[in-house]
């Protein structure tokens, strides 16, 4: 079973990424949180960057590039081509409306002229081997949209799928729509798919993979909330409390280094807080409350380890 941290913008970050190595809990493979291109500039440069320039984990690490325009995307493709990165990853996923006021992310699901250019600029750019594609469902329907979205991404051949199992306007709630991730193993057969969407639990993992036939698995908040997940997909043991408790000290170490001279108290605790957000319930709504409100280091340090 193939493994992958999902990216995610802010949260599975470079501090993310060391914690995982430091506490011994790897996936086999990285995605960078999306680089933005657009027509005038690719954002989120410098964040994505130090995850691949600095990436100490021994294991590889695609680049994901959200965008509209296959001019800005071949461009940025050329530049990221640069770094030691195993692959370009499109994101045709991110619900989030700014993006996709311009059809990126998941906007691409409801432009397929678009969908299309962009996959012919990317196969184009990309050496063989080293494409991939993280798509939802469709824009709205599942049924109506997900197979013309398949005969698309073929038309292209990729070379690794990865399929949140949702549609954008399912955003991050609702069951995701497993049975249409078993459509894509079988449509894409000559090209590994990775299911993603609420995997928290090993039980989870192996219905998963035995429902659907999927190459591997991609994991995201379930991965923050347990980080451990990793190993114990791996055939390693379940985290003891113990080492929960220093996972969150670890986290906070490793968050406060890559802040470095950035770093203010409050800075540092509000960095945390993107992560504990999916913490939270393994946590008593007493904890949750005072960790909402908690603006010092030592006092977090001590509500996750109490
Ligand atoms: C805060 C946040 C940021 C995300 N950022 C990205 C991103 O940059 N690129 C991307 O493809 N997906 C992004 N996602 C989606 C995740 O990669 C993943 O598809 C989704 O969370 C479902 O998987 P999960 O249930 O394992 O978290 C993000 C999700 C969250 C919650």
């Amino acid at each position: 079973m193939l493994l992958a941290l999902a990216p995610m913008q802010d949260v599975t970050d470079l501090a993310f990424m060391r914690t995982l190595l430091r506490i011994g809990s790897l996936p086999d493979y990285f995605v960078t949180a999306y680089f933005r291109s657009t027509a005038t500039n690719c954002a989120y440069m410098e964040t994505n960057l130090g995850c691949i320039v600095e990436n100490e984990t021994g294991k590889p690490i695609w680049a994901q590039i959200a965008g509209s325009d296959p001019a800005a995307i071949t461009r940025d493709i050329e530049t990221l081509l640069k770094y030691p990165i195993a692959g370009i990853d499109l994101n045709a996923g991110c619900p989030s409306p700014l993006v996709n006021r311009n059809n990126a992310g998941a906007g691409l699901l409801r432009d397929f002229p678009r969908f299309d250019a962009i996959l012919k600029a990317m196969r184009a750019a990309v050496p063989e081997g080293q494409l991939s594609v993280k798509c939802r469902l469709g824009w709205i329907d599942a049924a109506a949209e997900f197979e013309h979205i398949l005969d698309l991404i073929r038309s292209h051949n990729p070379d690794r799928v990865a399929v949140h199992a949702r549609t954008r306007k399912q955003l991050y709630g609702g069951t995701p729509l497993i049975d249409y991730v078993r459509d894509a193993v079988r449509e894409l057969s000559s090209c590994p798919v990775m299911g993603n969407g609420d995997i928290v639990t090993v039980e989870d993992a192996q219905h998963w993979m035995s429902y659907t036939g999927c190459a591997g698995l991609m994991i995201g908040r379930g991965a923050v909330r347990n980080p451990f997940i990793f190993r114990q997909l791996h055939g390693g043991a379940a985290p003891t409390q113990d080492e929960m408790r220093n996972y969150y000290l670890i986290l906070i170490e490793e968050t406060g280094k890559v802040l470095y001279a950035k770093r203010t108290e409050k800075g540092h605790c509000n960095r945390m807080k993107k992560y504990l957000s999916f913490i939270f319930p393994d946590l008593d709504a007493q904890r949750e409350y005072d960790l909402r409100r908690c603006d010092s280091i030592a006092q977090m340090q001590r509500l996750l380890t109490m």
